[in-house]
């Protein structure tokens, strides 16, 4: 989604500016822009596509300017949609994340401006220059936040001062300073090339750096004060941002899996017990009477994984919401309801507002999320970090399976602490879990049969992923990934239900992926396998490496290695990675940044 990325210094400043966008660009993007200010004047670039095709720009003289990677929200994908904005005099510029709900109304502040975009960005540069008529750029921008509506991060710089000014309502916004050079970015990794500590900035605070005195203040709209604030190490893991011999970040992040999966396995476990550290207080688990689960996408196939897993093993009722319908559902949630909010980047938009909804309803809320120092992570109660490194690649995939484990960990957890399961029985579940990496390994080796799968049919235009019990949800993956990355239209559903409608697609044209191993319902996976062959269907099987009989009616199988049931969404969603991958490769697609996707939606 909009990527913010500002700089004041006395180095190349178009050029740092340019690689912070570049380092943005994973996030999806369909514009971009530039305002380079030198001595009292502002260059201004802007363009549709690819920041690459920038031209000239970088030998502007400089000492601080602001960039924007746009992803559109109100108004098409046009030069004059795409940011910086600025008022009618162009005396004020400014990049904006998030969404100004309240624009018609401010309008009348600024009676007499021609407004040239479709944008709500434009009301804030204008609205600032009106104020400036008053008083000086800061004080300007205080009234301006005042008045704005909705969730938003900005930077603003303006013609004749030396301030570069960001102000936080909800979307992500960070600062670092290295001798004497000043760095703004919506998103923490942009910053990991210049610094390892941050200035990480909260909803209701502007962040006033004074260019030429090296002064920074920052300042709370709310309560109208100024603040003290330290900067905050971080380690984002640098090697994860370099994509190293790999085609892509995707096939990179694939097959990091095993060694991520083992890196938040050792982070949560101390001589041979789980421990998540202590930010959870375990005694309240004893009077959860509920658990909701919110999130979105993979992370709340996720949650759907994690579900099976806490019925079964703690036996307590479980819902998995989609984070943006449970907000606006009026859901019954009380002190005994401990809500899960599983979220990758920790700034899903949908999913804050889901866990702002449950606080407010008086319940725990508990996260899941891969980013340190996100928004999710500072809202919620307590919080256990995957430690599956920076995720580039836009379709998630060493997120998802790291956050599976640290559901199951948690599964465990309040297992044990509701007396469901003994210390014996945790143990034998850590041991099938260490076990993980390596057999995932093995899956990730064979390569070439997925391949071989891909040339037979990366042409399809429809594909079904089936699955049931805890791998329903993986077909539900399988799917997602499909369409994300290679724009093949893909279903996922519980294999029992493809009779009830789906079956109707069948013919010889759609493959069908069965997610087929030795559970308890696989002879009823097996007859619906038949099903499918009996109709000219094409069968591709995800099976258990002993199975003797899957061979003799799928037309493709993928084996895996066995495990216990509840465990084997870590192996057999591997295949089905690996499948969207190679197929969207063939058909030439960009894989990691797929059309019209964002890597974090800070929209709802
Ligand atoms: C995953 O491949 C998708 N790109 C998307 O569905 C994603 O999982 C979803 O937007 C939620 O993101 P989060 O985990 O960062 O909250």
């Amino acid at each position: 989604m909009c990527g913010i990325f500002a700089y004041a210094g006395k180095d190349n400043c178009a050029q740092i500016i340019i690689d912070g966008l570049r380092s943005l660009e994973y996030r999806g993007y369909d514009s971009w822009g530039i305002a380079l200010k030198s001595e009292d004047s502002i260059t201004l670039r802007k363009n549709v596509g690819k920041v690459s095709e920038i031209g000239e720009l970088e030998s502007v003289e400089a000492s601080m300017g602001i960039g924007h990677t746009r992803w559109a929200t109100h108004g098409n994908v046009t030069i004059e949609n795409s940011h910086p904005h600025y008022d009618s005099e162009k005396r004020v510029y400014v990049v904006h994340n998030g969404i100004i709900e309240n624009v018609e109304e401010l309008t009348e502040y600024v009676q007499g401006d021609v407004f040239y975009s479709q944008t709500d960005t434009e009301i804030i540069p204008k609205l600032i220059a009106r104020f400036l008529q008053e008083v000086a750029f800061p004080d300007a921008v205080k009234k301006v936040v005042r008045l704005l509506k909705g969730n938003f991060a900005f930077v603003a710089i303006a013609a004749d001062s030396d301030y570069l000014i960001a102000a936080r309502n909800g979307s992500p916004i960070v600062a670092a300073r290295q001798a004497g050079q000043f760095y703004i970015s919506s998103d923490l990794q942009s910053l990991t090339h210049y610094s390892k500590k941050a200035y990480f900035i909260n909803d209701g605070e502007l962040l006033i750096y004074n260019h030429r005195t090296d002064v920074i203040d920052f300042y709370d709209f709310y309560n109208e004060r100024y603040i003290s604030k330290d900067l905050q190490e971080f380690d984002l893991g640098a090697t994860d941002c370099e994509i190293g011999s790999y085609k892509h970040f995707m096939l990179k992040e694939i097959f990091e899996q095993p060694e991520k999966l083992k890196a938040t396995l050792d982070a949560n476990i101390e001589r041979g017990a789980i421990r998540f550290g202590n930010v959870i207080d375990f005694s309240q688990f004893q009077e959860i009477q509920r658990i909701v689960i919110i999130a979105c996408g993979t992370s709340w196939h996720a949650g759907l994984v994690a579900e099976y897993w806490l019925e079964s093993l703690v036996r307590i009722p479980v819902e998995v919401e989609y984070a943006s319908e449970f907000r606006y559902r009026n859901p019954v949630i009380d002190r005994n309801t401990l809500v899960i909010a599983i979220s990758q980047s920790g700034e899903t938009a949908d999913t804050i507002a889901g866990i702002k909804e449950a606080k407010n309803d008086g319940a725990m809320v508990f996260s899941i999320c891969n980013v340190p120092g996100s928004t999710i992570v500072r809202i919620s109660d307590s919080v256990i970090f995957t430690q599956a490194g920076p995720e580039i690649g836009v379709a998630s995939t060493k997120a998802f399976t790291t956050q599976l484990e640290v559901l199951f960990l948690l599964a465990l957890s309040i297992a044990y602490q509701r007396q469901q399961l003994d210390k014996i029985e945790i143990k034998r579940y850590l041991k099938r879990l260490a076990e993980i990496p390596e057999k995932m390994r093995r899956v990730l080796a064979n390569k070439e049969q997925i391949i071989s799968i891909m040339q037979a049919h990366y042409t399809v235009s429809n594909a079904l992923f089936l699955g049931r019990g805890v791998n329903y949800p993986i077909a539900l993956e399988g799917a997602l990934k499909l369409k994300e990355i290679s724009y093949i239209h893909a279903e996922g559903y519980p294999a029992a239900e493809m009779k009830h409608g789906p079956i109707a697609l069948i013919d010889r044209n759609m493959p069908t992926v069965f997610i087929c191993i030795k559970d308890h319902s696989y002879d009823k996976v097996l007859s619906n396998i038949q099903e499918v062959k009996a109709r000219d269907g094409i069968v591709i099987a995800v099976a258990t490496e002993d199975d003797q009989r899957i061979g003799k009616l799928a037309d493709h199988v993928v084996f895996i290695p066995e495990t216990i049931n509840e465990l084997s969404p870590f192996l057999t969603v591997v295949p089905l990675q690996l499948l969207a991958y190679h197929i969207a490769d063939r058909r030439g697609c960009d894989i990691d940044k797929p059309r019209n996707l964002a890597k974090s939606v800070t929209v709802e």
